[in-house]
């Protein structure tokens, strides 16, 4: 199973096993991190579930929608590494990324 390195707003990190399939959100929610609020469960309307992609993997994600995008802008800690973990599939190509969680807006 692929993994995924969280790094938390304290700056420490957590190893944790990514079920393909499920988005980054739910990957970070399942195991037990609570930093992620996920308010909208995932729909694309909340923007609670910003994070901050390793650049090594850009390529590898999904590409933004117009409302991810949209979402993010209103977002005063948005980066070029920022994304909606709820619109990230985890993959098998997505193992060993590291994703920091966003400062809450
Ligand atoms: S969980 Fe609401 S936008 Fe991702």
């Amino acid at each position: 199973m692929p993994k995924l390195i969280v790094v938390t707003r304290e700056g420490k990190e957590r190893e944790i096993d990514g079920e393909v399939g499920l988005s980054v959100m739910e990957v970070i929610r399942d195991a037990g991190i609570d930093e992620i609020l996920a308010l909208c469960g995932g729909c694309c309307s909340c923007a609670t579930c910003h994070v901050h992609v390793d650049p090594e993997f850009a390529a590898k994600l999904p590409k933004m929608s117009e409302d991810e995008n949209d979402l993010l802008e209103s977002s005063s800690e948005r980066d070029e590494n920022s994304r909606l973990s709820c619109q990230v599939a985890m993959t098998d190509e997505l193992d060993g990324m590291r994703v920091t969680i966003a400062v809450e807006d």
